[in-house]
């Protein structure tokens, strides 16, 4: 089989270093990718929002499965254009890719199909957003409805904060269109977890759960980022709990998205709250997370290819995955200065010594070669090691000291990823 994965980041190398393991894949092409990437796939200089480029490209090359890492190209409806054409492609088309974005569609999703969430309200004028602001209960969440990259959620302790996220979207339009809309929401009070989940429009498959590191500094502080790091499984996620996400938010979902003619086709991502109520969503994304991706693929015994053409093709019945009992942990390291701006071109070196122990893999985001061929940096996120261990402690402790041999003096990192997982003896 030939296939495509399209993006660049740490979670499309992850996506690819599994591919190229497949024994089903003969040819691996990764657009645009990355220096890391280049050593698993074939890199292709096209960007993930051109979709004609995409679409000819996989036309010339007789590609057998397209692998859709971001959501933008989701949301633009680049599974759609490749349907057209009769092309394979793992990912939800536009319709579906909805339930990420729009935050609005969402949360009355939810409603309709009763699937727990946060209590919420959603506003198209700014006066009457005001006004409700002054009803709710501290601390609030303020959403914009459509995709920030990221950037759209405040959580508000203040008053003053939760109008000032109010007017940032409505009246400044910082998000463009996508903040024309706000979600007012329910604060939820717990522990997050990511939980992933495969399906093929009507069947679905739990993957693993993990749980993320979004703000930029330890103990949870700074900005909001993509997210500095993950671990996987998370304690708090047991069988008994993984069945009750499955039964409550996951099945709910996709029977609900078949039921209004969109039936949801690729990986499911409920980001969870898990309250003492039980589990609550508090987002979906339909793409695998990054770097949670990075943990699971460590983690993942079977071969993924089928899984995913089982997705595309309605066979996921058919299918199971077996996953490792150990434990991984990814430490991403981050440009000085990110989210906020950072240089590029800085050198990095010793990776090779960071992969020495076999049970390190370091999966590249921001890198590139530079006019010798030498490893710099090009983003904000720049590398993700990840290691495995018999739990979350070990998997820690071996993470870190494969960070430690890497030489990248630009480079940045938080020193309490997974430190509550590792705390839990399992
Ligand atoms: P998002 O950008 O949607 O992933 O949200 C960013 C973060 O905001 C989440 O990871 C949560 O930590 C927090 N958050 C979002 N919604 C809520 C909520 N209803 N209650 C508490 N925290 C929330
Ligand atoms: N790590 C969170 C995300 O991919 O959205």
């Amino acid at each position: 089989m030939k296939v495509l994965v399209v993006g660049s980041g740490g979670r499309e190398h992850a996506l690819c270093w599994t591919i190229a393991a497949s024994p089903l894949c003969d040819a691996l092409y990764c657009a645009p990718g990355n220096a890391g990437i280049a050593s698993d796939a074939q890199c292709v200089p096209i960007s993930p929002e051109d979709i004609p480029a995409l679409v000819a490209f996989s036309k010339q090359q007789a590609i057998d499965l397209v692998v859709v890492g971001p959501e933008a190209p989701l949301a633009a409806g680049l599974v759609d254009r490749l349907g057209e054409h009769g092309i394979r492609v793992f990912g939800p088309t536009a319709d579906a890719s909805v339930l990420e974005s729009s935050k609005a569609f969402t949360k009355d999703f939810c409603v309709r199909h009763r699937i727990p969430a946060a209590g919420s309200l959603t506003f198209g004028d700014l006066d009457r957003a005001l006004a409700h602001l002054r009803r709710c209960t501290l601390p609030v969440v303020v959403k914009a409805d459509g995709l920030a990259a990221g950037k759209g959620v405040t959580v508000a302790t203040s008053l003053e904060s939760a109008e000032a996220a109010v007017r940032a979207a409505m009246e400044d339009r910082v998000f463009g269109p996508a903040g024309d809309r706000v979600v007012i929401e329910e604060f939820l009070e717990g522990v997050e977890a990511s939980f992933f989940a495969l399906s093929d429009g009507t069947t679905t498959l739990p993957l693993a759960a993990a749980q993320d590191h979004k703000r930029a500094g330890d103990g949870d502080t700074g900005p909001n980022t993509g997210g500095m790091g993950a671990f996987s499984p998370p304690p708090a996620v047991d069988a008994v709990l993984s069945r009750q996400v499955m039964e409550t938010i996951i099945e709910p979902a996709v029977a609900g998205m078949a039921a209004e003619g969109r039936p949801f086709r690729g990986v499911l991502f409920a980001g969870l709250m898990l309250t003492d109520e039980g589990p609550k969503l508090i987002e979906f994304n339909v793409r695998f997370g990054d770097p949670e991706c990075q943990v699971l693929m460590a983690r993942l015994r079977s071969d993924l290819l089928p899984a995913l053409l089982a997705c595309a093709d309605g066979h996921l019945r058919h299918v199971d995955l077996r996953w490792s009992d150990d434990a991984a942990v990814c430490v991403v390291m981050a440009s000085r200065g990110y989210p906020g701006s950072y240089r590029r071109g800085s050198p990095i070196r010793a990776i090779e010594d960071a992969e020495s122990d076999p049970d390190v893999v370091v999966f590249h985001a921001g890198t590139a070669a530079d006019a010798e061929g030498a490893l710099v940096s090009s983003g904000g996120r720049v590398l993700g090691v990840t290691a495995t261990g018999a739990d979350v402690a070990s998997a820690r402790s071996r993470a870190y000291r494969a960070v430690g041999r890497i030489n990248w003096p630009d480079g940045t990192f938080r020193t309490d990823i997974a430190a509550a997982g590792a705390a839990v003896t399992p």
